[in-house]
């Protein structure tokens, strides 16, 4: 989603700004913009890419203070008008915004009837005018920020510079994440710390409410009320550094194949197999506190939500406590009633969906106990929630998310260990369950070193108008999230189904020469998925079965792609690998960006 960055020091301020979008270009986009100290300040914008944007701002120019922004449209088209930073009061000041001004349309109205001329449709120009106006009466750059925020409602991470201070930068923050940077007499700011990495591991991240005075010689932060307010001073963790392609020709394929490592990082020194135990310091939660949970609700987005379904399964199944999976955006908005004796975990790759943080506030508002299952250390989610446990994926650029799935399930597996453990699970059971988890790396990496030929699968869903998956019971979460992978990397509408629910409608879909990719590995399920595979093929369709190594139903499908042979609570982590390489393979035969694919963000930060 939309990107910020900042810098104000000794170097030239072009150079850092547009290198800090660049890496921030994984997040999804449609315009950019910088703006420069000088007065007026200097604003270049550009639809479309930061090449694009490279290619209008002029060579040589040497301020050394600037912002800059990435734009991912929500209110008003993906124009040059409403490309970030926006300028008012004649150049006296540019803000670039992340966020939402819920009351925008009231406020333009009334700074219309004033006499101000917008020239974009954003709710952010709405924000800088308003800024403009309480500088006019405030003098002071800083109190005029904030006396604008106090009468805005909605979400921002705001950068602004002002003429009047060609060393400046006012920051503030509300639901929006920032980071600052601190160097030697220079310092930097981002709306994630990925900008930051060539520059500096020294940051601090700014909470809801603070307002931040950023200068070449370090930083204040108050509160909207101007008091101050001190923030510790945190390093960047190491795994921020991997976020480059390396040779690989795109972030995907990069992070499918990281799997292994990532998968082997998360259970670190998490399990101890001859206790059959796991154990999650960060839960901070004693066995007779786990024993005390009446329900478990795992609540998460897109990708995230799939692996709550596995790890809703898995809690119920193994420890024996009811659990449910929720989409978060749902979740929030159906004012859910909260047991404060069920244990709630919001799960969140980027720890900065605003569904997943509304839906954690929610629990939270009404007395529950929420902890975050999430890979990005001091995110939004994770700072909320207090206590968790992190993932440790690594950074995960591309748009669809991979290893964050297979480090998610990992997690949740981990955490169905230690409280299974804590209530009915035998100590052999626990054992079998905690080598079976870490045999999983070796698994997975066994499966992605040997070439998977799927070209002629490839070819059929290139052709395809609609795909089908379906599975049963964990095999219909990875389904669904094989179906989430395919759309949105190649635009083709794919449905997943739990098998037993063809028959009541999806296989009207059917004709000759439709494609079902069906997960059946070989499980207590296995023969059930096989009457419905039958059931399509009968109807014309060619089938694309994935399946556990060495099972005859291979000779059943027009297609199969085997998977290491494990135990049923795992074959998630296996049965996954080739949807996530179908769907990559298909996009990359049908010319579609597969980093960036169109209309999505990498972290959804609005509702
Ligand atoms: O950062 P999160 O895990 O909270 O993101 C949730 C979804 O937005 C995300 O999984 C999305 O569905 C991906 N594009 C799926 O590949």
């Amino acid at each position: 989603m939309c990107g910020i960055v900042g810098y104000v020091g000794q170097r030239r301020a072009t150079p850092v700004l547009l290198e800090g979008l660049r890496r921030l270009e994984y997040r999804g986009y449609d315009s950019a913009g910088i703006a420069l100290a000088g007065s007026p300040v200097q604003v270049h914008r550009s639809v479309g890419r930061v090449a694009d944007l490279r290619g209008v701002v002029p060579e040589g120019l040497t301020p050394k203070t600037g912002i800059a922004h990435t734009r991912w449209a929500t209110h008003g088209g993906v124009t040059l008008e409403n490309a970030h930073p926006h300028v008012a009061g004649g150049g006296k000041l540019a803000l670039v915004h992340n966020g939402i001004i819920e009351n925008a349309s009231v406020l333009r109205a009334s700074l219309r009837a004033e006499g101000v001329v917008f020239e974009s449709e954003t709710d952010t120009e709405v924000l800088a005018h308003l800024i403009a106006k309480c500088l006019e009466g405030e003098g002071d750059p800083l109190a005029a920020v904030t006396a604008a925020l106090q009468l805005v409602r909605g979400t921002w991470g705001i950068a602004v510079i002002f003429s009047a201070l060609p060393d400046t930068i006012i920051a503030a923050r509300n639901g929006s994440p920032l980071v600052l940077g601190l160097g030697e007499g220079e310092t930097f700011l981002a709306s994630d710390p990925h900008a930051l990495v060539p520059y500096t591991r020294r940051v601090v991240y700014l909470q809801d409410g603070d307002v931040a005075r950023i200068q070449s010689s370090g930083i204040e932060t108050t509160t909207l009320d101007g008091a101050p307010r001190s923030r510790v001073v945190e390093t960047l963790e190491a795994e921020w550094a991997e976020a480059e392609k390396g040779d690989y020709p795109n972030f995907m394929l990069k992070e499918i194949h990281e799997q292994p490592a990532a998968l082997r990082r998360c259970l670190s020194g998490r399990v101890v197999v001859q206790e059959g135990r796991a154990n999650l310091g960060g839960l901070e939660l004693s066995s007779r506190e786990l024993n005390a949970f009446r329900r478990v609700g795992l609540i998460g987005c897109g990708t995230a939500h799939y692996a709550c379904r596995v790890g809703a399964m898995a809690i119920e199944q193994l420890a024996r406590v009811p659990a449910t999976a929720e989409v978060a955006s749902e979740f929030r908005h159906r004012n859910p009633v909260i047991d404060p004796k069920s244990l709630y975990f919001a799960v969140s790759q980027s720890g900065e969906t605003a569904d997943t943080l509304g839906a954690l506030k929610e629990v939270q508002i009404k007395g529950g106990h929420v902890m975050g299952v999430v890979n990005v250390v001091g995110s939004s989610i994770a700072r909320q929630c207090g206590n968790g446990v992190y993932i440790h994926s690594g950074p995960e650029m591309a748009v669809a998310s991979t290893k964050a799935f297979s480090n998610m399930i990992a997690s949740l597996y981990l955490f169905t260990l230690q409280l299974a453990r804590a209530r009915t699970l035998a100590p052999y059971e626990g054992r079998d369950f905690a080598q079976g988890l870490m045999d999983v790396p070796d698994l997975v990496e066994g499966f992605l070193a040997k070439k998977l030929d799927v070209a002629r699968v490839v070819e059929w869903l290139s052709e395809c108008r609609s795909v089908l998956f379906m599975g049963r019971g964990l095999s219909e979460a990875v389904a669904a999230e094989g179906a989430l992978k395919l759309m949105e990397l190649t635009y083709i509408p794919c449905l997943a189904y739990a098998s037993g629910e063809m028959k009541h409608g999806p296989i009207a879909l059917l004709e000759e020469g439709s494609v079902v990719i069906v997960v059946a590995p070989d499980d207590e399920v296995r023969d059930k998925t096989l009457s419905n595979l039958q059931e399509c093929r009968a109807r014309g369709a060619r089938v694309v079965l994935i399946h556990t190594e060495g099972d005859p139903i291979a000779e059943e499908a027009d297609f199969a792609i085997a998977v290491p042979k494990t135990s049923r609570w795992f074959t998630p982590f296996l049965t996954v690998l080739p949807l996530q390489l179908l769907a990559y393979e298909t996009a990359l035969a049908m010319g579609r960006d597969i980093d960036r694919p169109r209309n999505l963000a990498k972290s959804v930060t609005v509702e």
